[in-house]
Parts: structure tokens; C-alpha cells; sequence
């Protein structure tokens, strides 16, 4: 959480911060400040509370002078979100700046003994800290960047962190310690620049380097030096990497999240491209670091992510079990880090995230590290933490996601691993080449029939307009669509702020139904797979209690119009794959209620795109 831009070069610092915080601002949007080293050698410190805008509407008398400065946009961690803990922050002096991301474990008693010593302190952040400790080591250190690194070594937690100061005006430094985000450094034609993200970089070039656990930066106009935390020269440079810029526009759309649902037919072509072969039928997936012999002595699979990417582990789940017969299982990162998992050599981790950086999935990761087992990451983010921790990283290709709420790296991250799937299952000699066939052209399906999927937007206009008042959902699913009515019921809650709940249909008696009236519109996953009776029963309980349904079926199904308020009908597509087409209309939905409502659907309340902190 948190976005962080930092810039030395020839053009002019402010407006290009700016610019890059309005590309970060999905990170995190409570309060944004920038603070420019000005011509005359003093810091300018500009921030105000709320979004973006305030900062800039506050700062069009005029922007501060200078050609190096910081940035950061701010999800409250420590302190409520106002002028006075927005970030950068300084030190007594006002000669040194601070932005961060993380969380400084140990704040209270490093900012007690710094009040102490006389420090004085005029936010109630962690960050803060981090300003008063480099004053304190600087007349020692000689140098910001030692300075860094001496504070850097009393700092508990995952932290990343930028600092200036006036007294070196053409220098910044940064540190990353441990999974905070990552800071990413990019090498520009008119100076360089330092940003927690990807979208503030790519603008400007494409050739990056990303900082690794316990590394230091200092960046001047001239170029990079990296070093360790004990200041041992680390030999490091940047390499090319491929991105669209215009990816990370809103293309004419109103909103990031609508523009990433229609986009998902190219989404989910990227993510089979030159990874599928039909004369023999294979998987090419060179990135997949187990050897065939490997593969076979696998003797079970578990799929660890957060919120949306759990979602998508939790289908992988099923598909590893029908397609490679090899037990899997699916567990919140943030579970999985604490139960004392039973792991080994012939377990296979698999850690599913947009971002790569998200916290308790890095944790997760670690803990497969520690137990010896194989680790493998599907993610969006090439270059991130979780690429650089795994043997090898499965790409999703889905282009940079803005919106807060994921759906086009959803549906990305199912068609690989997907593909991860029949991997698997053609190396253990589990799949005849005609079922991996008949396999792979049902995945070379989906782009045309995600087209088809989000072709009538008007259907989930008109249901928002007649739902957009209710203030609780039901999601019901069965079989390979239960993963997909938590995910519909979490798209809900996040864009709208309704509350809604996904279930397993079979748990519906089992108290549920308690809730259901005329007040409680449920919407029910009955596609046409072995366990639609099943679901029809579901719906025909639901109706029986007053209340509405919402199904979403499979076209050319009229008993299920006979039973539901309103049905929502796919393409058929086989059972396995029904996932990938079953979501949309859920993302549709809940965007379209978002709008109705008047909600902030890019930024939701509350929320960052990248959980950096547990
Ligand atoms: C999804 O809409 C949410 N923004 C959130 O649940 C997200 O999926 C989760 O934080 C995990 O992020 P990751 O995929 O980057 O690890």
C-alpha cells in the first residue's frame, strides 16, 4: 500500500511527481504530498489530506522549483488520514525527507527514546521515525545514503523507504527491507527516477531495476549504485522491460475497472499466446522450472493467494485434481503462514497474486522455502518480489490492472493455471493427446466467448437500477462455480460497499436461508454441469422463502427463466472452463451497481491495490 515517486534530472521535479502519484493513486489515496529540493537549497514540503486532487487544486498558485524531489500517496496505517501525517515527512531540522511504505514494527519505542534524546515529532505516523533516526545517524554516517542504511538497521518490519536531503540536492535514496513493495529504480533519458510501482515508471522509460531484500539505491541524474545493508557495492543495472504505456489510460472508458472487465477476451489471448501447441497437443510453459521426472514425484499441490487470487486458487484446486489427479489444496496466504503447514520436496506451492508483492502471500512463499518444498508464482507483475522468490514464474500477461478491484489478472491467472493443469497432467501420463486436444481448444475458445460474455452491459444497467437500494447479497454456487459466487460476492462488497456473502448452495439449509426474504436478492450460479439439478433445487427454496433470484445460466435453458426473477445466460462451454465465463457477468454487476450508487469504483474506500502490509 502506498505509493512512493522519487525523481533527480534535468526537467522540472513537481509537475512529473504529480503526475506520477496520479498513476499511484490506486495504491493508496487517504492523503499525497511531494517535497522538492528548490534552487536555493531548501526543501519544499507540499500535502494535504484526502485525494490527490486537494494536492494539486492546493498547489496551483504554484508548484515549488527544483529538479529532484519525492513523492507519496498514503494509506493510513499509523495515524488518521491529515495534513500533518501525510507523507513526505521530516526530520527536526528540516533538512531531510521521508516517504514509505511498510510498517515500522518497533515505532513506539524507537519515537520514545528519539523524544528522549530531544527529537520532536509532528505526526503520529511510524514514518516519521525513519526522518529522526537518519538526523541522528547523519553527523556520524557523513552521507544521506549511510545515514539510510544506519537507520535501516534498527527498523523492525518490511519497510521500503525513500529519503532526501537539502545538504545532497541532486541525490535520493532508498532501501527495501523485506516485503513492504517493492521499489523499482528506472533509468530515463533526463535523469532517473525511483517509484513503487510500475504505472509511475513506464511513461517515462521501460528500462528498470527492482530493489531486493536488504538493498540500497542512490540514484543522481548520472545513473544507479547499488549496495547492501552493509554497504558492500552490489553489481546491478536495469534491463528492458515490456509494456504498454497505453495500458495505463483509461482508453475512453469512465473507469479503469470497466475498461479491464471488456478487455478480458485480450487479456486471456495474451495469457495462452505462444504457450499452447495443437500438431502433437502440448503445453509450452518454459517457464515451469520441474523437470518431467520432477513433475511425476509431486505428490501434492497447494494454490496460497489473497482475496481474489485465493478465489482463483481455489478453482486451480479442482482443476489440479480432475485434470492431474494430484491432491491440491487452496489456503489463504495468511492462514497458510501460520498453521505450520505440513510441506516437503514433493509438495508443490503454488502462489497465485496480481501483484507479486502482496505480504501474506510472500510469507506464504517463504514458508514453502523453509520446508524445502518446490515453489512456483503465477502473477501479473514481472520483476516483483514473488518472480524473483519462486523457481520460476508463470507471467499472466494481463497488462497493468488500475482499478482496485482485480478482474482482468482473474481470469488471466485461471487460464494459466489452467494451463499449469495440463502441464502437469500430460507429464504424469495423465491425459491422452486427444483429451489434451479437446482441452485446448476449449481454452483457445474463451477470448471469443469472454467478446460474447461482455456484449450487453445494458442487462447489468437495468438490474442495478432495480437493486442498486438492497443492502445484502447472497452468492450460491456449486462445484467449479462456488469459488466464482465468493468472488462475485467479494466484487460486490468491495465497488459497492453492499454487503454480500458467497456460499457453497449445499450450506444454504444449513442456516443461510434464514436470511433469505424479499429484501435479500440471491444471485445463483446454475450452469448447465453435473450439479445444475442440484442448483435448481437451490433456487426453487430460495423462491419458495419470497425471495429473488438472480441466475446466471447457460444459454438455451428455459426451465431455469421458469424459476429465476432474471437470468443471465452464457455460452455453453465445458464444465472446467465455466469459471472464466462465469465471473464476468458478477464483475458487471457489481461495477454497475458501483455507479448507480455513486461509489468511487476505481478507489474504493478502505482499500489499496497491493496489501504490502499483514
Ligand atoms: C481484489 O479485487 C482485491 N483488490 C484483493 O482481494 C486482491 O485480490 C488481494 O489483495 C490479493 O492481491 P494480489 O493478487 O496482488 O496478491
Amino acid at each position: 500500500m502506498c505509493g512512493i515517486i522519487g525523481y533527480t534530472g534535468t526537467r522540472l521535479a513537481a509537475p512529473l511527481l504529480l503526475e506520477g502519484l496520479a498513476r499511484l493513486e490506486y495504491r493508496g489515496y487517504d492523503s499525497a504530498g511531494i517535497a522538492v529540493v528548490t534552487p536555493e537549497g531548501e526543501l519544499a514540503v507540499r500535502k494535504a489530506p484526502g485525494k490527490l486532487r486537494t494536492l494539486v487544486q492546493e498547489l496551483e498558485g504554484g508548484l515549488p522549483h527544483g529538479f529532484t524531489g519525492i513523492g507519496h500517496t498514503r494509506w493510513a496505517t499509523h495515524g488518521p488520514p491529515t495534513k500533518n501525517n501525510a507523507h513526505p515527512h521530516a526530520d527536526c531540522a528540516g533538512d531531510v525527507v521521508v516517504v514509505h511504505n511498510g510498517i515500522v514494527e518497533n515505532y513506539l519505542e524507537l519515537r520514545r527514546s528519539l523524544i528522549k534524546e530531544g527529537h520532536r515529532f509532528t505526526s503520529d505516523t511510524d514514518t516519521e521515525t525513519i526522518a529522526h533516526l537518519i538526523e541522528k545517524a547523519l553527523p556520524k554516517a557523513g552521507s544521506l545514503e549511510e545515514a539510510l542504511r544506519s537507520a535501516a538497521g534498527v527498523l523492525r518490519g518490511a519497510n521500503a523507504i525513500v529519503a532526501m536531503s537539502r545538504r545532497e540536492p541532486c541525490t535520493l535514496v532508498a532501501v527495501r527491507l523485506g516485503n513492504a513493495g517493492g521499489i523499482t529504480v528506472g533509468y530515463a533519458e533526463d535523469g532517473m527516477l525511483l517509484a513503487s510501482d510500475l504505472p509511475a515508471l513506464i511513461p517515462h522509460t521501460r528500462r528498470l531495476a527492482f530493489l531486493a531484500d536488504g538493498e540500497v539505491v542512490a540514484i543522481t541524474r548520472q545513473g544507479a549504485r547499488y549496495s547492501d545493508l552493509a554497504g558492500r557495492v552490489l553489481e546491478k543495472g536495469p534491463k528492458t522491460v515490456q509494456l504498454d504505456p497505453e495500458a495505463a489510460h483509461k482508453g475512453g472508458y469512465p473507469h479503469f475497472m470497466l475498461k479491464e472487465i471488456l478487455e478480458q477476451a485480450e487479456t486471456v489471448t495474451s495469457a495462452l499466446r505462444g504457450r499452447i501447441a495443437f500438431d502433437p497437443p502440448a503445453v509450452l510453459l518454459e517457464e515451469f522450472p520441474l523437470t518431467p521426472q520432477e513433475v511425476r514425484e509431486i505428490r501434492r499441490v497447494v494454490f496460497v493467494g489473497m482475496g481474489t487470487s485465493f478465489h482463483a486458487c481455489q478453482v486451480a484446486r479442482l482443476w489440479m485434481e480432475r485434470l492431474a489427479g494430484i491432491p491440491a489444496e487452496a489456503d489463504n496466504a495468511s492462514e497458510f503462514r501460520y498453521r505450520q503447514p505440513l510441506l516437503d520436496r514433493h509438495t508443490l506451492v503454488v502462489a497465485v497474486g496480481q501483484s507479486g508483492e502482496t505480504a501474506d502471500t510472500l510469507a506464504g512463499m517463504e514458508e514453502a522455502l523453509r520446508h524445502g518444498a518446490r515453489l512456483v508464482t503465477v502473477c501479473n507483475v514481472e520483476g516483483s518480489q514473488a518472480t524473483r522468490r519462486a523457481e520460476g514464474a508463470l507471467l499472466m500477461r494481463a497488462g497493468l490492472e488500475i482499478g482496485v478491484a482485480a478482474t482482468k489478472t482473474f481470469t488471466a491467472s485461471l487460464v494459466t493455471l489452467y494451463l499449469l493443469a495440463l502441464h502437469l497432467a500430460s507429464q504424469r501420463g495423465r491425459m491422452s493427446p486427444q483429451d489434451l486436444l479437446r482441452h485446448l481448444e476449449g481454452l483457445t475458445s474463451l477470448p471469443h466467448l469472454l467478446g460474447q460474455v461482455v456484449a450487453h452491459r445494458e442487462v447489468y444497467r437495468s438490474l442495478a437500477q432495480r437493486y442498486a437500494q438492497r443492502e445484502h447479497f447472497l452468492y450460491l454456487g456449486r462445484g467449479m462455480s462456488y469459488p466464482i459466487a465468493l468472488e462475485g460476492a467479494l466484487k460486490l462488497k468491495e465497488v459497492s460497499y453492499i454487503h454480500a456473502e458467497g456460499y457453497a448452495a449445499g450450506e444454504m439449509k444449513h442456516g443461510p436461508i434464514a436470511l433469505v426474504d424479499d429484501r435479500m436478492p440471491v444471485v445463483a450460479l446454475a450452469l448447465q454441469d453435473p450439479l445444475y439439478d442440484k442448483m435448481l433445487a437451490n433456487i426453487s427454496e430460495v423462491k419458495a422463502r419470497g425471495g429473488t433470484v438472480i441466475a446466471i445460466g447457460t444459454a438455451g435453458d428455459a426451465d431455469l427463466a421458469q424459476r429465476a426473477d432474471h437470468v443471465i445466460l452464457l455460452p455453453p462451454t465445458p464444465e472446467l472452463l465455466s469459471p472464466v465465463l462465469a465471473v464476468v457477468p458478477l464483475q458487471l454487476f457489481a461495477y454497475e451497481l458501483a455507479v448507480h450508487r455513486g461509489c468511487d469504483v476505481d478507489q474504493p474506500r478502505n482499500l489499496a491495490k497491493t496489501v504490502t502490509v499483514e
